[in-house]
């Protein structure tokens, strides 16, 4: 009996302890939907086009959609100050100020550093810095922190050579170190890793407190390569969940590199993967079918399931596969994409997937309920499109 006590005791003590290490549960429980100021604005983003966004989140309707992290990129960054702490340059003049704004429209904002001495657009990154970055992210009133490698794999080379098992060590120890400071400053802060899949990050992101990884190199705004992401991410769906995510990296619907059709295919897959929604466009001039696509409720339910499941291919034939995502009460979401840059048909055999010939359909995009005949769903998808469906029991 008191051995049984003693036991439960200990239990209690493990199980708060894990709990006091973990980063908070609520953090991230559905993948984070936002904007990120890279894919526009690179190098060329300042305070005023951050609020632009943040103004434009609130009169679009996206923060009321769901997106409410106002992620400021690469270069904001200053020089250190006399007692080390990290400054912001021209561009920001003053960051906490920023922060209240944001956080005025019921937005949160999002901030970016790496492990490194210097950031991949060269500006000052966190090495030897963690704690005191973490603490100043803190006392400005940051949610966010993309912590990006960049320079941190001079370090690497330098000190571990050609040893990979000494780099892949580091590696995790320079993620562990600032998510440690992050804890330790007792806000509440989504942690997103960014060096690009190395060492299979999907399998341990999650132990250095990352809620989502980038799984891969950059996208940009052509269908090859968002394709080539999207559809690579095969077989990762089980390291994700709810409070950690992979990240196939950011939205780049309405930055105009891609045909309407390509932006469905792009933000369709992505809901599927269970991947975060940075959207990465101007937001202060976006085009109606740029904001129905971004805005669609019913492919954003997808990616926000609750179940928090990331989906996979179900199967191809030829250019064309179908990919699924299971969601809450059973339902599933079905991709039929086509991949081919001419129009092809494509099959859904419900029982392929795992229901009935008496499934209901619905069509995401045309917001409309549709039927199979004999329980197959056959649709024409256009060249680089996508037809995509919530398929319930
Ligand atoms: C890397 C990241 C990008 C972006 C830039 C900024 O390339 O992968 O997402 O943050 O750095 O310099």
């Amino acid at each position: 009996m008191v051995r049984f006590k003693l036991g439960v005791t200990a239990f209690i003590l493990l199980a708060m302890a894990g709990t006091a290490m973990a980063q908070d549960p609520t953090l991230a429980a559905t993948p984070p939907m936002g904007w990120n100021s890279w894919n526009h604005f690179a190098g060329d983003v300042n305070d005023a086009d951050v609020r632009a966004a943040a103004d434009a989140l609130v009169s679009s309707g996206m923060r009321d959609a769901g997106y409410i992290y106002v992620n400021i990129d690469d270069t904001w960054e200053g020089d250190r100050d006399a007692q080390g702490n990290i400054t912001t340059n021209s561009k920001f003049p003053d960051m906490k100020a920023l922060a209240d704004y944001v956080h005025s429209k019921g937005l949160k904002l999002g901030i970016y550093s790496g492990p490194g001495p210097k950031t991949c657009a060269g500006y000052p990154a966190s090495y030897g810095h963690e704690e005191q970055d973490a603490k100043t992210y803190a006392g400005w009133g940051i949610d966010y922190l993309k912590y990006d490698l960049c320079s941190y794999r001079q370090i690497l080379r330098q000190e571990a050579g050609k040893d990979q098992e000494k780099a892949f060590a580091m590696e995790k120890a320079a993620y562990e170190k600032m998510h440690q400071a992050l804890l330790a400053t007792g806000r509440p802060i989504v942690y997103s890793l960014c060096q690009y899949g190395n060492f299979d990050v999907w399998k341990w992101g999650a132990d250095v407190g990352g809620n989502l990884w980038r799984t891969t190199g950059d996208i940009n705004d052509t269908y090859d390569r968002m394709a080539d992401i999207g559809f690579g991410q095969l077989g990762l769906a089980k390291y994700a969940g709810p409070g950690h995510w992979n990240d196939p990296d950011m939205l780049e619907v309405g930055n105009g590199g891609m045909t309407a059709d390509e932006y469905r295919t792009h933000m369709s897959l992505w809901a599927i993967l269970a991947a975060p929604l940075l959207a990465g466009n101007d937001l202060s001039k976006m085009s109606d079918e740029t904001k129905s696509i971004l805005m669609n409720k019913e492919v954003i339910a997808v990616d926000q399931d609750r179940l928090g499941k990331q989906g996979d291919r179900a199967y191809a034939v030829g250019m064309t596969e179908i990919w699924v995502k299971p969601l809450a009460e059973g339902a599933m979401a079905a991709g039929l994409f086509n991949r081919d840059s001419v129009e092809h048909t494509v099959t859904l055999r419900l029982r392929d997937i795992g229901f009935t010939d008496q499934a209901k359909l619905r069509d995401l995009w045309k917001h409309e309920d549709v039927s199979a005949n004999g329980g197959s769903f056959t649709a024409t998808v256009p060249p680089h499109g996508v037809v995509m469906l919530k398929v319930s029991r």
